[in-house]
C-alpha cells in the first residue's frame, strides 16, 4: 500500500464560530483560532479542518455561501485568513478548507440572476422545473421551492435558502474549478468536500416510493464523472488531501470515490455509524468496521470519526458521559485512533466535552432541528414531546462553545455567546484538563504520539477477534512482524476477555491504557468499566 502523509495524519476539526472569540462579538473567529493554534499544535495533530468561513448569510452556519472569494465578517477577513494559513504552516501543520459546491446561498449573485428571469444566462446554473416531484430535502418537507417571479420551482437538497447548483452545466463546473484553484494557489492543503455525493441528479426526477427515505438525493449516476473531471482539472495539480462527505453509501460504492487509481478523492466520510446507528450498537458497529475494512483495505482509504459538527458528541451518544465520562471518552478515542483509517478529532472531544439539553427550542440554533420542530408541532404534536424527541441528535449538541476555563461563558467570549455554553463548563474545560496528568487531553496526546512512532497503527492489517461479543471489542493490527492487540470493554460494568488460543503464548507489553493500575493476569483479562488497552505482542 502506498504510504502518504494524509494516511498518517491526525485531523483536528475546528468549528471556528464556537472555538474562540477574539473580539467579543459572541462568535468565534479566525483571529481567535490563530491565538489558540499552539494549543492545537501541542496536542500533536497534523491537519486542521476548518468549517466554512466564506461570505454567507449564515442560514446554515456557513454552508450557504454567497461569495466564495470572501471571508464572512463574523470570521474575519482575507488578511486574517492568510495570516492563519501562514501560522498553521509555521507550526508544521496543514489546513484543509470545508468547501460547499453542491449548493450556494440564495443570496449568491449567481442565484439572484438565475431567479430573475427564465431567459437569464444563469437560469440553467440552478435546477428549475414547472412541477415538483415528491422528494423531501434534508431540512424541509419538499426539495422544491416555488418562485413567484417566474412561476417555476427550484431544487434544494437542504434548506430553502440553499439552492442546488446544476452540475450538468459546464459553465458552472468551470467556475467552481476556477474558485478551487484560487484557494489552492493560496497554499491551502486540501478540501473537505461537503455533500459531494449529491452533485448528480437523476434524469427526470422520478417520484420516490417512500419520500422519507432520502437516499435518492445521493450517489446518482454521473457523480463519479464530475469528480474525475474535478480531479483532472484541479486536484491532481496539487499535493493536497481531499475528503468527501458521502452519505448513504455501501463500501462497494464508497470505493468508487476513493479507489487509488480512479482519480477522484483520497478518502471519504461514510455515515453508516453517525447517520444510521443512533445509539451504541456493538455488533452492528463491528460489522460496519469489518465490511468497510474488507471493502477498502489495500485499495482506498477510510476515515474514522464518531462525531463532528453535525453529530452529537461521542461520549454522550456512544459512551457514558456521567459516571464514566473520562474512561469512556478515552475508550472511544482509542477506538477511533486504532481502527484502520485517518482519525478525526472534533474540537472539545479531546477534553471529553458532552452534549447539551436546553429547556426551550429558543435556545437552539440548528436549522435542521428547528425546521423539524416546526413541522411536527404544525401537525398538532405536543411541543414538549417534540423537543425531547429531537434533543439527542440536535446538531447543537456539538456546536456549543469550546470550554476553555471556568470563567464566565467558559472563557470562550467576553460578549454573549451565539449559542449557550454547556452548563458543565466549570468541571469540563481545557484549563482543568491541562492541569490534570490523567485527563482525557493527555490521553489523546499519547495516542497521537503512538501513531507517529508506530506505522502499524496506520498501515497494519486489521482482524476482529470478538465479532459476537456484546461488550468486548478486541482486534489486532499487524505490520511487518509487529502485532498489536487492542482490547476495549465498552460497558458500565466489569467483563473478562480470554485471549484466543493463537495469542495465548504471546508476551504482552502494555503500550497505553486508560486505567493506571493494570495487573497482567495470564490469558484472561479482567476489564473494568470502559477500560481500554493497547498491547504490543511478541
Ligand atoms: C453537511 C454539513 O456538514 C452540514 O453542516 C450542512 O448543513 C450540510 N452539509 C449542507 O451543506
Amino acid at each position: 500500500m502506498k504510504r502518504t502523509w494524509w494516511k498518517e495524519a491526525v485531523v483536528y476539526q475546528v468549528y471556528w464560530r464556537s472555538f474562540f472569540d477574539s473580539n467579543g462579538d459572541g462568535y468565534g473567529d479566525l483571529e481567535g483560532l490563530i491565538q489558540k493554534l499552539d494549543y492545537i499544535h501541542d496536542l500533536g495533530v497534523d491537519v486542521i479542518w476548518l468549517n466554512p468561513c466564506y461570505e454567507s448569510p449564515d442560514k446554515d452556519n456557513g454552508y450557504d455561501i454567497s461569495d466564495y472569494y470572501r471571508i464572512m465578517d463574523k470570521a474575519g477577513d482575507m488578511e486574517t485568513f492568510d495570516r492563519l494559513l501562514h501560522e498553521v504552516h509555521q507550526r508544521g501543520m496543514k489546513l484543509i478548507m470545508d468547501l460547499v459546491v453542491n449548493h450556494t446561498s440564495d443570496q449568491h449573485p449567481w442565484f439572484i440572476e438565475s431567479r430573475s428571469s427564465k431567459d437569464n444566462p444563469k437560469r440553467d446554473w440552478y435546477i428549475w422545473r414547472d412541477k415538483p416531484n415528491n422528494w423531501r430535502s434534508y431540512f424541509t418537507p419538499s426539495a422544491w421551492e416555488y418562485d413567484e417571479k417566474t412561476g417555476q420551482y427550484y431544487f434544494h437538497s437542504f434548506a430553502v435558502e440553499q439552492p442546488d447548483l446544476n452540475w450538468e452545466n459546464k459553465e458552472v463546473r468551470e467556475e467552481i474549478y476556477k474558485m478551487m484553484r484560487f484557494w489552492l494557489d493560496k497554499g491551502i492543503d486540501g478540501f473537505r468536500l461537503d455533500a459531494i455525493a449529491l452533485l448528480a441528479k437523476p434524469d427526470g426526477f422520478p417520484d420516490a416510493e417512500n419520500p422519507y427515505d432520502i437516499r435518492y438525493l445521493t450517489n446518482n449516476p454521473g457523480v463519479h464523472e464530475y469528480l474525475q473531471e474535478m480531479h483532472d482539472k484541479v486536484l491532481k495539480h496539487y499535493d493536497i488531501f481531499t475528503v468527501g462527505e458521502v452519505a448513504f453509501v455501501s463500501p462497494e460504492e464508497g470505493l468508487k470515490y476513493v479507489e487509488e487509481d480512479r482519480n477522484e478523492l483520497h478518502t471519504l466520510f461514510h455515515f453508516e455509524v453517525c447517520d444510521e446507528m443512533p445509539t451504541w450498537d456493538p455488533i452492528r458497529f463491528k460489522q460496519i468496521q469489518k465490511r468497510w475494512y474488507e471493502g477498502l483495505w489495500g485499495k482506498g482509504w477510510n476515515s474514522q470519526f464518531l462525531n463532528n459538527h453535525d453529530h452529537t458528541r461521542q461520549v454522550t451518544r456512544y459512551g457514558n458521559d456521567k459516571q464514566f465520562r473520562v474512561e469512556s471518552a478515552k475508550l472511544l478515542a482509542t477506538l477511533v485512533h486504532t481502527l484502520p483509517g485517518t482519525p478525526y478529532i472534533y474540537q472539545g472531544e479531546e477534553i471529553g466535552m458532552t452534549g447539551v439539553k436546553f429547556d426551550s427550542i429558543d435556545d437552539y440554533n440548528d436549522i435542521a432541528m428547528k425546521n423539524k420542530y416546526a413541522e411536527e408541532v404544525a401537525k398538532g404534536r405536543d411541543p414538549k414531546e417534540v423537543l425531547e424527541s429531537l434533543q439527542l441528535l440536535s446538531r447543537d449538541n456539538s456546536r456549543t462553545p469550546m470550554q476553555w476555563d471556568d470563567s464566565e461563558h467558559a472563557g470562550f467570549t467576553t460578549g454573549t455567546p451565539w449559542l449557550k455554553v454547556n452548563p458543565n463548563y466549570k468541571e469540563i474545560n481545557v484549563k482543568q484538563a491541562l492541569a490534570a496528568p490523567n485527563s482525557v487531553y493527555y490521553y489523546y496526546k499519547k495516542l497521537i504520539q503512538l501513531r507517529k512512532q508506530n506505522p502499524v497503527m496506520v498501515y497494519g492489517t486489521f482482524r476482529d477477534l470478538s465479532e459476537n461479543e456484546p461488550y468486548i471489542y478486541a482486534y489486532t493490527r499487524e505490520l511487518d512482524g509487529v502485532r498489536w492487540l487492542i482490547v476495549l470493554n465498552h460497558c458500565d460494568s466489569d467483563n473478562v476477555y480470554t485471549l484466543p488460543e493463537e495469542l495465548s503464548s504471546a508476551s504482552r507489553r502494555l503500550l497505553l491504557g486508560n486505567y493506571i493500575d493494570v495487573k497482567e493476569e495470564g490469558t484472561t483479562l479482567h476489564m473494568r468499566p470502559h477500560e481500554a488497552r493497547i498491547y504490543a505482542l511478541q
